[in-house]
């Protein structure tokens, strides 16, 4: 008898259907298990069978076949074991195979017979709803997680016989009540803490508003880690459809499992991380960190102590909004919209350009420009020297809060979305060059500044869009419908390194 099971594969962080087939006839006992597998999948053939005869089920004695289709899909992980056995037992009879049809199944099974905790059950749900069918089998830790979508029903069994009895008729078990929150939320850096700096707060609130990313230059010790770690605080928050995709990445990471992620994601690794930690890759691939932070930020402290190698990797996410990863034949497609945010010291002891106590050779310095130069300078919307406050500046209050700079951006982040509904693009940061070209309009002598900028040779083409891109922000954040001569000149002023205080007040 032919039986088969939904279930689905993971490929990146997106659901693949695949279809668990299971034929049973009389020959020599044996069990095979055919279409591209990794080892898990090898390995699957051993638990399946153990599953089975200690949930007290019956081993067909017979020649079991299954397939795992499509062929030309590669599958990984130990998710498909739920499908395969329960494919088994409807094949021999021991389960309805015409109630089975309206299931998809999804989970790893234990030798003993349970459902085990398994990754990306959220990324499943969506796939299961896609594909039409009414109700989903996932491990019932997971079940909270699939139940985030709606459409599919989710039941979560902790075993192959509880999975069996519900395709049976047995009633389906409520969800698991949700784990209580025992974390005591820290309290999060406000903007209120941070002393003078008129220009890195206006281009923190700028990179808020408009998804652009932000350097940060200076000496050590003037605030540079302390102004990045407060940008989550001024962010606004995430829409239902960003926040599920937010957690269908970390669950196919394998990070999280308790219903919808809330908080934008902040990333800060180490600058020791490797090119494929950053970005993703491994065997079977996983995303990186610059997946992990999508809809979030990204926070490279201590730039120029990265890899050359990890930065370069970051240029096409930067320019792309995602990375493609070729493995086997097979090119997976990580998302990777964040907002970049980095600091650097002028030179690896920290003062050139500062002051005299600067010790860096000709060659230091040369090797330490070399790696923040070019490529990935290009691809920053806004560079920002931070310079020492002044001791007046240190006794003023606070410019600006986070709780009134929240309430900016989120003003200026509305303005982006109706002007940019129907593009692909949900803020100034994320539109191409011809989106650029349509929403952008600049005032003639807004057009002259930019003009004159461009054939001082200051800009290339691409830096030129991401001015045009800033300026519509800045105009954004003032209410203005067109580009001003002075929304252009402060994104100019933004790009350079030294002397933003100045030229913002032109
Ligand atoms: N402009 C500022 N206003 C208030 N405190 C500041 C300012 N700049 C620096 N500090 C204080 O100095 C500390 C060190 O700053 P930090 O952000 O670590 O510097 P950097 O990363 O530039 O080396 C901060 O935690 C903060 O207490
Ligand atoms: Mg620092």
């Amino acid at each position: 008898m032919l039986a088969r099971v939904c279930t689905f594969t993971i490929d990146g962080v997106d659901p693949r259907q695949v279809w668990a087939e299971v034929d049973i006839r009389s020959g020599l006992p044996s069990f095979t298990i055919v279409g591209l597998g990794d080892a898990a999948v090898r390995e699957s053939r051993d638990r399946v069978r153990a599953a089975i005869q200690n949930s007290h089920f019956e081993f067909p004695q017979m020649r079991i076949t299954a397939n795992l289709a499509p062929a030309f899909l590669k599958k990984v992980g130990p998710g498909f074991d739920a499908a395969l056995a329960l494919g088994v037992l409807a094949a021999s009879g021991q389960a309805p195979a015409d109630a089975l049809n309206r299931y998809a199944v999804f989970g790893e099974l234990s030798l003993s017979g349970a459902l085990r905790d398994s990754p990306g059950a959220l990324a499943v749900a969506e796939g299961a709803r896609q594909a039409g069918f009414p109700r989903l089998i996932v491990p019932r830790e997971r079940a909270r997680e699939a139940a985030i979508v709606e459409g599919v029903e989710v039941v979560g069994v902790s075993s192959l016989q509880a999975a069996a009895d519900v395709v049976k008729g047995s009633e389906v078990p409520p969800l698991p009540a949700p784990e209580p929150d025992t974390s005591v939320p820290l309290p999060e850096p406000d903007l209120i803490d941070v002393r003078g700096h008129a220009a890195p707060l206006l281009a923190l609130q700028i990179a808020a508003a408009g998804g652009h990313n932000l350097l940060l230059d200076g000496a050590p010790g003037t605030g540079k880690t302390m102004l990045a770690r407060r940008l989550p605080s001024i962010l606004p928050a995430m829409s239902r459809s960003e926040a599920i995709e937010v957690t269908r990445i970390h669950s196919v990471a394998g990070i999280h499992a308790n219903g919808l992620i809330r908080a934008r994601p902040f990333r800060a690794p180490h600058h020791t991380i490797s090119p494929s930690g950053l970005v993703g890759g491994g065997s079977p691939p996983r995303p990186g960190e610059a997946t992990l932070a999508s809809h979030g930020v990204l926070f490279l402290d201590e730039l120029s102590e990265f890899q050359r190698s990890s930065l370069d990797a970051l240029r096409q996410p930067l320019e792309d909004g995602a990375v493609t990863i070729v493995r086997a034949q097979r090119a997976l497609r990580f998302p990777t919209s964040f907002i970049l945010i980095a600091a650097t010291n002028p030179c690896p002891c920290g003062f050139a350009g500062v002051d005299d106590r600067c010790g860096c050779g000709e060659a230091e310095l040369r090797r330490h420009r070399r790696k923040l130069s070019g490529p990935l300078l290009d691809r920053m919307d806004l560079l920002v020297s931070v310079q020492r406050p002044t001791e007046d500046e240190l006794r003023e209050p606070p410019a600006i809060g986070s709780a009134q700079a929240r309430d900016r951006v989120a003003e200026a982040r509305e303005r982006q979305r109706e002007r940019l509904a129907g593009t692909a693009a949900s803020c100034n940061g994320e539109m191409d060059a011809r989106e650029v070209r349509r929403h952008v309009r600049l005032d003639p002598a807004a057009e002259q500044a930019l003009g004159d900028a461009y054939m001082a040779g200051v800009l290339s083409v691409r830096g030129r869009h991401r001015v045009m891109r800033v300026a519509r922000t800045i105009a954004d954040l003032e209410r203005c419908d067109r580009v001003a001569r002075g929304h252009v000149l402060t994104a100019l002023a933004l790009r350079q390194r030294t002397g933003s205080e100045t030229a913002l007040a032109a």
